[in-house]
């Protein structure tokens, strides 16, 4: 008999395809988020789970598994999972890396130019009617923004997207800082960037982009302290997780001046409506769609079924997170 996985929402078609060959596939076919009932209830008969970065997946979830042994996330980010929980109780949790970092880091640049440049107002401008109301073809201090080419970018997270956000901006010629929890020496080499601690590098750069993953170490990094540090013609780019930045903080930054925008793909709940925030002409938003490309979402959609056959053949899925569960169980589903 094949083992059961259940696919929590729908996923680009390859990868599905993929694991009907080897599973008895249930796929979540609404738009909306299984609820936390169906999910638990769902779960009492499967042998592997396909989750998205939404869903919570702790002990309760494990509890009433009894027959779970694999969890794949679909997302590179791991927050949403207890990974010690499972790790106890051998099971098996991998990410999707690689795959979408090019896609991720193209948006962290979308969202720093659009937010350099003001694109959003202008194209509400434009868009409007109000430019042609207006009566104005050109003038020189319509929509000014801030230069890209040559400026300092400071990456906070000098992981794979974070690298990838760095070879981009040589392009731009701007100097580039970084700081994570290990010095990169070969990067630095590379890229000619330079390590540096947080707060210099709040100090030192006119784009901050965020790229750490979600922990207890980068919960609300970013606070009051830490944006009264940056310049006031700084724009602060969020690619990695909303609770990484105080919003609270964020919004008087930005109302009070203290930083001058910010590009924003997640926030501190999704989805998420802030009427200040929200109503600020100097941020711009995306609803977290960091790898919303179609080559990125097919690279996940098969990396998620090659952990999930490579573990029922009994071999070590190539994008395991939680490597210490090796020494509680082996691969597989017997
Ligand atoms: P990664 O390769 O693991 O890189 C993470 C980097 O963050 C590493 O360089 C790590 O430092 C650093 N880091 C961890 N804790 C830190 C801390 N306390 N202070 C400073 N640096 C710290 O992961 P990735 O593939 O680049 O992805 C990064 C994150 O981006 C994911 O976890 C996810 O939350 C987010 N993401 C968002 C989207 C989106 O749609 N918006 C898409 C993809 C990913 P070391 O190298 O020294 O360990
Ligand atoms: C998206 O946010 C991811 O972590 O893959
Ligand atoms: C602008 O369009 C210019 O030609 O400078």
């Amino acid at each position: 008999m094949k083992p059961k996985v259940l696919i929590t929402r729908k996923i680009p078609e390859n990868g599905i395809k993929m694991l009907r060959e080897h599973f008895e596939v249930e796929v979540w076919e609404d738009e909306h988020e299984i609820s936390r009932e169906v999910l638990l209830e769902k779960v009492r008969d499967v042998d592997a789970l396909v989750t998205m970065l939404s869903e919570r997946i702790d002990a309760e979830v494990f509890d009433a598994a009894p027959r779970l042994k694999i969890v794949a996330n679909y997302a590179v980010g791991y927050d949403n999972i207890d990974i010690e929980e499972a790790t106890k109780r051998g099971v098996y949790i991998t990410n999707t890396p690689d795959v979408l970092t090019n896609a991720t880091a193209d948006m962290a640049w979308v969202l720093l130019l659009a937010t350099a440049r003001r694109l959003i107002e202008a194209d509400k401008f434009v868009r409007s009617g109000e430019w042609k109301k207006r009566g104005v073809a050109w003038h020189p201090l319509m929509f000014l923004g801030y230069d890209v080419y040559g400026r300092t970018i400071g990456i906070v997270g000098f992981g794979r997207i974070g690298q990838a956000i760095a070879r981009r901006a040589k392009g731009f010629g701007m100097r580039i800082l970084y700081n994570s929890r290990t010095r990169k020496p070969e990067v630095e080499k590379e890229l000619g960037a330079e390590f540096m601690p947080l707060d210099e590098l709040l100090k030192e750069s006119d784009f901050v982009v965020l790229v750490v993953p979600l922990t207890k170490e980068t919960y609300h990094m970013i606070n009051e302290e830490r944006l009264k540090l940056m310049k006031p013609t700084a724009i602060l780019v969020n690619i990695a997780r909303g609770k990484v930045v105080d919003t609270e903080a964020l919004v008087k930054a930005l109302r009070e001046g203290w930083i001058a925008g910010a590009g924003l793909d997640v926030f501190e709940e999704e989805p998420y409506y802030h009427e200040e925030l929200f109503s600020l002409d100097n941020v711009v938003l995306a609803p977290h769609i960091g790898s919303a490309t179609y080559g990125a979402r097919e690279g996940m959609a098969e990396l998620v079924a090659r952990n999930l056959i490579a573990f029922k053949n009994g071999e070590v899925p190539p994008t395991l997170v939680n490597r210490e569960v090796l020494n509680v169980r082996k691969p597989g589903f017997e």
